[in-house]
This record gives C-alpha cells, sequence and structure tokens, in this order.
C-alpha cells in the first residue's frame, strides 16, 4: 500500500492517492489545512482504508505532532453517512460552525515547561551547556536563545548524539553558535572555566531513538550536577529533567532531587517543579539559580 500526493494548484490544493498493487483505491483531497473530500472506492469500503488514508494525511501535516498545535476542517458529512461520520469521531473531528473540525493544543511537557522557564529567564548573549546533548533538540533551543552573539556546547557521552546534534544545528543554520562534542557530562569543566556559564541544561535518561540501555545514572549524574553549579556564573541558571520508570528506575531521579534540595540556602534557589496530578514516574522539571551576592 502507498499514498502518493500531488499538487494541483499554487493554492496548496493537493490529491493524496492511496494505492493498493497497482490501483488507485481512494483519495483525499486537501487545501492547506482543510479535507474538501475523502473517498474509498466502493468495493474497498468498511475495510479500514479511509482510517489508513486519514490517518497517513494528518501525520504528514502535521496532525499528530505532540510539541506544535494543529487544526483541520472538513465538511460535514450527510446525516445518513454514519462511517463517514464514526471515521470523523475517531479522529477527533467534532461539528463546530456548519464544518467538522480537529483541534490539537500540545500538552505542556517538563521539557517544554523547562524551555518557557529558561526563555523567560536568560538573556542573549551567553554562554549556554548542554550537558545531554542527545539528537539536539535542547541544544537548537539553547541557541535560538543565545542568538549570534551567544554561544552553545553539547556534550553527550555517545559519538552518535554529538553528530546528531552537530547535523541538525547545521541543518537549521546555528553551526556558528552551537556545537557538540562526545563527552561525559562529569568532565563539562574541561570546556568552560567555573563561574563563566549562564545556563547549563540536563535533559537525562536515554537518547532517543536508541538502545534504552545506555542512559545516565546516578553515579555520574551527581558530580556532573555539581560540575554544572561550579561552572555557573552567579546569576546563573542550572535546568535538568530528571526521569523515572521501568527502564531506569528511580535511584537518579531520587539521587538527584536530594542533591539539590540539600543545596545551601545562602547559595542557591532551588524549584523542583512537580507535575502534581501525574503518576509518581512523571518527569520532574527542577531549577537551580546560582545566587549572586
Ligand atoms: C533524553 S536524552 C537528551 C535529549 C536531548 N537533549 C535532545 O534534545 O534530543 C539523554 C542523553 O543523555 C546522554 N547521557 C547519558 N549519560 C551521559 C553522560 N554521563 N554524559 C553525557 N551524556 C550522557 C545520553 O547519551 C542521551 O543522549
Amino acid at each position: 500500500m502507498r499514498i502518493e500526493k500531488t499538487a494541483l494548484d499554487a493554492q496548496n490544493r493537493c490529491v493524496y492517492s492511496l494505492y493498493k498493487e497497482k490501483g488507485c483505491i481512494g483519495h483525499a483531497v486537501t487545501c492547506a489545512d482543510c479535507f474538501e473530500a475523502l473517498e474509498i472506492a466502493p468495493e474497498w469500503q468498511s475495510r479500514g482504508y479511509g482510517s489508513y488514508l486519514l490517518r497517513e494525511v494528518l501525520r504528514q501535516n502535521g496532525g499528530f505532532d505532540r510539541t506544535a498545535p494543529s487544526e483541520f476542517t472538513a465538511p460535514l458529512p450527510d446525516a445518513g453517512n454514519t462511517a463517514a461520520q464514526a471515521l470523523a469521531a475517531k479522529f477527533g473531528f467534532v461539528p463546530r460552525g456548519g464544518l467538522l473540525v480537529r483541534r490539537r493544543v500540545p500538552d505542556l511537557t517538563a521539557v517544554e515547561l523547562t524551555h518557557r522557564f529558561l526563555r523567560s529567564t536568560l538573556a542573549p548573549g551567553g554562554l549556554y551547556l548542554d550537558a545531554t546533548c542527545g539528537n539536539g533538540h535542547d541544544t537548537l533551543f539553547l541557541c535560538s536563545v543565545a542568538g549570534e552573539n551567544g554561544r552553545v556546547i553539547g556534550l553527550d557521552i555517545q559519538p552518535q548524539a554529538a553528530a546528531n546534534t552537530n547535523a541538525l544545528l547545521a541543518a537549521n543554520g546555528m553551526a556558528a553558535i552551537g556545537r557538540a562534542e562526545c563527552c561525559d557530562h562529569r568532565e563539562l569543566l574541561r570546556f568552560a572555566p567555573p563561574g563563566s556559564v549562564d545556563c547549563v541544561m540536563f535533559n537525562f535518561g536515554w537518547l532517543p531513538g536508541a538502545a534504552h540501555d545506555v542512559h545516565s545514572t546516578a553515579d555520574s549524574t551527581l558530580p556532573a550536577l555539581q560540575a554544572g553549579l561550579d561552572a555557573l556564573k552567579p546569576g546563573g541558571v542550572l535546568a535538568a529533567v530528571l526521569y523515572s520508570g521501568k527502564v531506569i528506575g528511580n535511584a537518579e531521579k531520587k539521587a538527584a532531587a536530594e542533591f539539590f534540595r540539600s543545596l545551601p540556602l545562602a547559595d542557591y534557589t532551588v524549584l523542583i517543579c512537580e507535575f502534581a496530578n501525574w503518576a509518581d514516574t512523571a518527569p520532574l522539571p527542577c531549577f537551580v539559580i546560582k545566587r549572586e551576592k
């Protein structure tokens, strides 16, 4: 089975044709985020092909993106067309203002909360460390805050992660601001002397898309957090997203939270931002601000 997309005109109208073996068995016509039609040939109906086509068109247009809002519309089905009504309901379309509308607003995640806090706290032009750069999304975010006068260094213990991050930075025109190195984050002071950094971000856990058995652990995390605090300037911020669960257990999250709670009030302001009505395994965003004296 395959779907072919053809542009119909310069107004973003497209047709997505669904092929089974060599024959076209259905199509969807869209104009930007509006479905104008979705049809499956009568002999192929009631076998899940409408679902398949609708899911794919939504997916290709960001309808399942968990980080960005999306809105799609479609015409209301005829009153007697229960199959079309059921299909629309299955994918979250609801009648509104004479149309079907499917609206998604992303949940506030621990990482999104961390980005919002840092964006509202950091000034452009700073030196930022991403101590767990992974696939580079946090490094890219920090580059967007640092701006052309800032510098961002990403670190990861896995060479593939440093390569992925450098590729993402290059693809987004940020290679002049940020770069990634393969290094254990316990050694982050090799890249920035004590008292020189405006922000250190840790987003613990495993590299998304890679084997889950390489992940951060309490043994390396506590010395790395201490090195991160040592690297900060007065007024600088350390952000850490802590995880727990079946694969990584609870030891790292517990030890890091205890480390943060034990920091002296005279030197640090510590925030531990629990998602209070989520499961105990919910990610835990933490922020430490080094106090200015
Ligand atoms: C959840 S991922 C980070 C996600 C990443 N910031 C992104 O935006 O894609 C956690 C990363 O921490 C890295 N890591 C684990 N232990 C590390 C260590 N001791 N030093 C440096 N990186 C480590 C893993 O290799 C993994 O890539």
